[in-house]
């Protein structure tokens, strides 16, 4: 059976940035920003993410192509048996996040409805409205049937396609929405408080969220890359891909704080700016537009959000079936609707953990701590800020000592002419090597010791 390819390089890198944009985008990054500090949260942020961040995109699609395999297969086929754990750890860490990203996904889809219907007393219920599991499961089946519709086509035909026009839709309402934004009265206010950096703020606990907002907004450090990579042909420029993808999601990301913020600011309502910023804020701001206005702009805004995460929870669930279909043979069709359907399950106690549920909504409590946390939180700790940055650091360490960087810089000047002797070669050889293990090992002990101790 013949393996996929992405059918342009535009087809990868609209792809690969579709993964990459999501709900880490426009949900989690203006929340971060603003519990970290502002801009001082955004300057490391983008620190990480072009200096530490690079190297690693750029390891894993090289892994990827040379190989043209998934994410654990890749190791076999390079003789490195022993090193597969990397692969299986992010196969696993990708059904995590998966898991809990269709949750909230679900109640993306849902609000878009609400939307639809004028309902922005929602925002008052939001609490209930998680909750009301029925309708949940609804939308998070619904989400997931999408999602793996688009795989099941396949990589050109399927998730090439999707990333085609939705990238660009994407973008399109992100720029009519800024203009809107901008336009609303003090909403300087909110772009002030957005950009002005405030360093007294910085601190461990924010060096680590930023870190794992990094590996967490550009899908780093499980494989994804690896995956698509895999479908990637020899003509590619790796590096320009990179520099790309990175550009695209950093951008999408700032984007995003200048709809949110100008909204926040002009609404004058008061907010703790956590995760239910959008959920629980957002309805209100748009019924303060009238009730046409509120309607289009916060059902483009749902709807907006939706596009950002189904081009991410696509190339979430190719990694798993990629590697049914490469190692076990598995039909393609046939693996997309286990995995998907596993995946559901594994997601229940996420989404059973939003208050109703005592026993998921206070699963645990860390050694030190007395609050207890929800079960999708326990989740996203282990993936987005666990096993994502380790999982960097293992690849780093595996390409530098033991695939080695010769056989790194021979992969990427196949589709890079004068890439040996250059001055990126030598830096993306030294921060494999030096920067990206020091760095990411210190800053995952501290942040692991810290998070769960
Ligand atoms: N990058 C995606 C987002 O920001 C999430 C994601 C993580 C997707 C890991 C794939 C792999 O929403």
């Amino acid at each position: 059976m013949k393996r996929g390819s992405f059918g342009s390089r535009l087809g990868f890198i609209l792809a690969a940035s579709g993964s990459a944009v999501g709900l880490g985008n426009i949900w989690k990054f203006p929340f971060e920003v603003s519990n970290g500090g502002g801009a001082a949260f955004l300057l490391m942020y983008l620190f990480f993410c072009f200096i530490l961040c690079f190297p690693v995109i750029v390891s894993e699609i090289a892994i990827g192509r040379k190989t043209k395999k998934n994410a654990i297969g890749a190791f076999n086929k390079l003789n490195h048996r022993k090193w597969n754990f990397i692969g299986k750890m992010g196969v696993l860490c990708g059904v995590l996040i998966l898991s809990f990203y269709t949750v909230v996904a679900g109640w993306v889809l849902g609000y878009v409805i609400e939307m639809v219907n004028g309902n922005f007393d929602i925002s008052n219920d939001f609490g209930a409205y998680v909750n009301d599991i029925e309708n949940v499961f609804l939308y998070s089946i619904l989400f997931m049937f999408f999602t793996a519709l688009i795989v099941s086509k396949g990589i050109e035909k399927g998730i090439e396609k999707a990333a085609k026009i939705l990238m660009p839709s994407l973008i399109g309402i992100i720029l009519v929405l800024i203009i809107y934004a901008l336009t609303l009265p003090n909403s300087i206010d909110g772009i002030i408080f957005y950009l002005v950096p405030d360093f007294s703020q910085i601190n461990l606990n924010i060096a680590g969220n930023a870190l794992g907002q990094a590996f967490f907004s550009l899908s780093l450090g499980m494989g994804m890359l690896i995956t698509y990579g895999s479908y990637v042909d020899d003509k590619n420029n790796i590096v320009n891909s990179a520099a790309l993808i990175t550009l695209a999601d950093v951008g999408i990301a700032f984007l995003s704080g200048l709809i949110i913020f100008p909204f926040v600011f002009s609404s004058g309502i008061e907010t703790q700016g956590g995760a239910g910023l959008i959920f629980e804020v957002f309805p209100k701001i748009f019924e303060n537009l009238g009730n046409t206005t509120g309607i289009i702009v916060g059902s483009t805004f749902f709807i907006l959000l939706s596009f950002a995460a189904i081009t991410s929870t696509v190339s979430l669930l190719e990694v798993p079936v990629s590697y049914l279909v490469d190692e076990y043979k598995v039909d393609r069709k046939y693996s997309v609707w286990i995995v998907a359907i596993t995946i559901l399950i594994i997601g229940i106690p996420s989404a059973l953990s939003q208050g109703k549920y005592v026993f998921f909504s206070d699963f645990i409590t860390y050694f030190g701590s007395d609050q207890p946390i929800d079960f999708m939180q326990f989740i996203i700790d282990i993936s987005n800020d666990t096993l994502l940055p380790f999982g960097g650091f293992l690849i780093t360490i595996y390409v530098s000592f033991v695939w080695k960087k010769q056989n790194l810089s021979d992969e990427i000047s196949k589709g890079y002419l004068n890439y040996k002797g250059s001055f990126i070669e030598k830096y993306i050889n030294f921060s494999i090597t030096y920067i990206c293990p020091l760095i990411l090992g210190s800053i995952f002990i501290l942040t692991f010791i810290n998070k769960f101790f």
